[in-house]
C-alpha cells in the first residue's frame, strides 16, 4: 500500500543544539537558507488528472534534505563512522570525501573513522583496524575508482555483533554506503540501536551501478557505468560493421534490472536487440531472437546485441546459489547466447562473424564521471546534515530532482526494475526496432 507513512523519517530526538553552520532564515539576503522541517517535496508528480478531482487524494510528501538551524548532536561530542559495502561502484571515494569534509569543515567534527572492508570491518574475528580520516587523507581520493576503505559482501545480517562493535567504538553516527543488501543491514542496525535505547544515527547513501533501488531517481555510479558501457558497445559495433555478417554481442552488468543495458542502448543508439531480465524472449521459432537476427543480417549485413547479465535466465539451468549479499547467482547468458547464435548459423550454412565482448568489472571500477562526481559530493554533504539533525534509518537521495530523506524501510520494500510497459522500454524498442516481444506465445 502506498501511503504517506512510507515517507516518515525516524528521529533520535528533539534537535535543540544551534548549528555551527552560519546560514540564514530569511529570503532575499543572498545568504543560503537553512532547510525548515516543514519543507517538503512531493513524491507523486506523475498523476491521472482525475486523481486531482478526488477530494480525498493527496500527493505524498518527502522530507527535504539539507542543513537545519537546530541540530541533534553536539559536534564536539560526535564520533562518526563510514563503511562501504558490496560491489564497487564509481563515486564511492567522492562520497567518503564529501562526508569527511562536511563533518570537519562545516560542523567541526574531528573524530571520523573509516570501517575497513565493509560490515566485516565491524566483526572482531576479522581483526581489521579502523582507519582515522581527516581532510588531508581524503584530499585526492576522488581521482581514483574503488573505495579507500575497502569493501566486502556479507556480514550485514549479524546485527547484534555489528551493533556491539558500534557501541564499543562509541560511534554516534554511522554512514553506510551501499546497495539494496547493504541497506537491509543498515536498517537492522538502526532498529537494534533504538531497541537498545542508544542514540546512534544510521544514514544510508544509495550506491549501485544497477540503479535498482526503488523510490529514488538514481543511485550514484549508475551514469558512469553507462558511460563505460557505451565504450564497449561502440567497439562491438565497429567490429560487427567491419566484417561479413558481423554480430557484436555485449553482456552488461545488471542482475535483476536492465537499466544499464537500456540506457546504454539509447545512448549508443546502434543496438538492434536489447535483452533485459524484465522482458522474456524466445530463441527459436518464427518470433524468436535467432530468426529476427537472421532477418536483420540479411537486410543490413551486421547486428549489435546488448544482453543484461540477468536476461534470458529461463533458457539456463538455475544455479541454486546466492552470493554473500543474498543475491541469486545466475548462469552466464553471454557465452550461452554466443554458442547458440554460432550453432544456428553454422547449421544453416550462413557465415557469421560474432565478436563477444564482456566489459565486466571495467564499467564499475572507474572513477566517477562529472555527473556522478557532482551527485556524490552533494549526497555526502546531505547525509551529514541529516545525521547531525538526528535522523536515522534513512537514506539521502535525489527524487524529482530534489535532495530528500527516504526511510530505508521504504526503499528496500521493493526492487526498481524496468517497466516493460513504461516509456524507457518503449523508447528502447523504438530505437532498436526490435520486435515488441520476441515470444511465440
Ligand atoms: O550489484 C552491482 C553488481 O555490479 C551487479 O551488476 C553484478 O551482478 C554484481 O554487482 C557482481 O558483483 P560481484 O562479482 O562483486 O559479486
Amino acid at each position: 500500500m502506498d501511503t504517506q507513512e512510507q515517507f516518515t523519517i525516524p528521529r533520535l530526538g528533539e534537535a535543540k543544539v544551534s548549528s555551527p553552520i552560519k546560514m540564514s532564515l530569511v529570503d532575499g539576503d543572498k545568504i543560503a537558507n537553512y532547510v525548515k522541517d516543514d519543507e517538503a517535496i512531493l513524491y507523486d508528480i506523475d498523476i491521472r488528472k482525475q486523481d486531482l478531482q478526488e477530494a480525498a487524494w493527496k500527493p505524498r510528501q518527502m522530507e527535504k534534505a539539507g542543513p537545519r538551524e537546530k541540530i541533534y548532536f553536539s559536534p564536539s561530542h560526535v564520533h562518526a563512522g563510514i563503511v562501504t559495502c558490496g560491489g564497487l561502484c564509481p563515486g564511492i571515494n567522492d562520497v567518503i570525501r564529501s562526508i569527511v569534509r562536511t563533518l570537519w569543515y562545516r560542523y567541526g567534527v574531528k573524530r571520523i573513522t573509516g570501517i575497513p572492508n565493509g560490515f566485516k570491518g565491524l566483526l572482531p574475528e576479522y581483526g581489521f583496524s579502523p582507519i582515522e580520516l581527516d581532510p588531508d587523507i581524503v584530499d585526492d581520493i576522488h581521482k581514483v575508482g574503488g573505495t579507500i576503505l575497502g569493501t566486502s559482501r556479507g556480514g550485514g545480517e549479524r546485527t547484534g555483533e555489528l551493533t556491539d562493535t558500534i557501541e564499543r567504538m562509541n560511534l554516534n553516527i554511522l554512514f553506510v554506503i551501499g546497495g539494496d543488501g547493504t541497506q537491509k543491514g543498515a536498517l537492522k542496525i538502526a532498529s537494534e540501536v533504538l531497541r537498545r535505547g542508544l542514540r546512534i544515527s544510521v544514514i544510508g547513501i544509495p550506491k549501485t551501478i544497477d540503479n535498482d533501488l526503488a523510490f529514488l531517481q538514481k543511485s550514484f555510479g549508475f551514469e558512469t557505468a553507462v558511460g563505460r558501457a557505451t565504450e564497449a558497445v561502440a567497439g562491438a559495433h565497429t567490429e560487427a560493421h567491419s566484417t561479413i555478417n558481423g554480430v557484436g554481442l555485449v553482456k552488461l552488468m545488471g542482475r535483476d534490472s536492465g537499466f544499464i543495458a537500456a540506457h546504454t542502448a539509447l545512448a549508443v543508439n546502434e543496438a538492434n536487440f536489447v535483452l533485459i531480465p524484465e522482458v522474456p524472449f524466445d530463441l527459436d521459432g518464427s518470433n524468436g531472437l535467432l530468426v529476427h537476427l537472421e532477418k536483420r543480417l540479411a537486410e543490413r549485413g551486421h547486428a549489435l546485441i546488448i544482453v543484461a547479465e540477468g536476461a534470458g535466465q529461463e533458457h539456463l539451468p538455475p544455479t541454486h546459489m546466492t552470493d554473500r549479499s543474498g543475491n541469486k547467482v545466475y548462469n552466464d547468458i553471454g557465452p550461452f547466447l554466443k554458442d547458440r547464435i554460432n550453432a544456428y548459423f553454422t547449421e544453416k550454412n550462413i557465415e557469421v562473424n560474432l565478436k563477444y565482448i564482456d566489459p565486466s568489472y571495467i564499467i564499475r571500477s572507474s572513477r566517477a564521471d562529472a555527473t556522478d562526481a557532482y551527485y556524490c559530493s552533494r549526497l555526502g554533504s546531505h547525509a551529514v546534515h541529516a545525521a547531525m539533525a538526528g535522523r536515522t534509518g534513512m537514506l539521502v537521495s535525489l527524487v524529482n530532482t530534489y535532495y530528500v530523506h527516504l526511510p530505508i524501510e521504504t526503499v528496500i520494500s521493493r526492487r526498481h526494475t524496468v517497466d516493460p510497459e513504461g516509456s524507457l522500454w518503449r523508447d528502447v524498442v523504438e530505437a532498436t526496432r526490435q520486435p515488441v516481444l520476441m515470444k511465440n506465445r
